[in-house]
């Protein structure tokens, strides 16, 4: 899939950025939870999961996640079943602009869910968002080192969005048990780009 983004932006509606659930509160409740009802998400629900995940903070373009340099290594991708006001398909998160690319058109859940060895959570989720690794964007600061680097970025841009998702009422799961191969081909995504993490979020 080109990243080239020259397709028109999709503004997100702003992030809320005072929440009334505590932190605490996220960390006491997160659990992992496979079971969605065939509720959509809203945009703006869509749209803080991944200002949470990868949102912009300050000026200086730094993230809601660390991340090893400030190099970014991870582009952020929502898959889109059922969600108010956007078209099912496939979106990257443009983070500098708050803001989605469409991908492709289309309900793609079953096949990635086909790719992701079956698992129901991301057939049913209304939405699932998916994380790839850019490799050559941080190995050429770090070497081989840079891999691992992009795997614990992603978790912790996981673990925002597990507990944003808390905080909005919402169930997650984390889901790492995919064929990267399947997953590249249903996404579309160019050979540069590795799949690490699904995580469908869903009533
Ligand atoms: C790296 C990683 C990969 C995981 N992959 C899957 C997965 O493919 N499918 C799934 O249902 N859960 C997956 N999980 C979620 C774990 O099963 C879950 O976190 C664990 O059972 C503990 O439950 P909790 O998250 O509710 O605390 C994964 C968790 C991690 C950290």
């Amino acid at each position: 899939m080109s990243l080239d983004q020259q397709q028109p932006l999709i503004p997100l509606p702003a992030p809320v950025v005072d929440g009334s659930v505590s932190l605490e509160q996220t960390l006491l409740q997160r659990r992992s939870l496979r079971d969605f009802d065939d509720e959509p998400l809203t945009l703006s629900q869509v749209a803080q999961l991944l200002w949470a995940a990868q949102g912009v903070t300050h000026t200086r373009g730094f993230r809601t996640a660390p991340s090893a340099g400030a190099l970014y290594p991870l582009d952020t991708y929502l898959i889109a079943g059922k969600v108010t006001d956007l078209e099912p398909g496939v979106y990257l998160y443009v983070p500098q602009s708050h803001a989605l690319i469409e991908k492709a058109s289309g309900d793609i859940r079953p096949q990635l869910s086909r790719a992701a060895l079956g698992q129901l959570p991301v057939r049913d989720a209304p939405a699932t968002i998916l994380f790839t690794a850019v490799y050559d964007r941080i190995t050429g600061r770090y070497g081989p080192r840079g891999e691992q680097y992009a795997h614990i970025e992603a978790g912790h841009t996981a673990q925002n969005i597990t507990l944003q998702a808390v905080a909005l009422g919402l169930g997650s799961v984390v889901i790492g048990a995919f064929q990267d191969d399947l997953v590249r081909q249903v996404i579309e995504l160019e050979s540069g780009s590795t799949p690490l993490y699904l995580i469908p979020v869903g009533r």
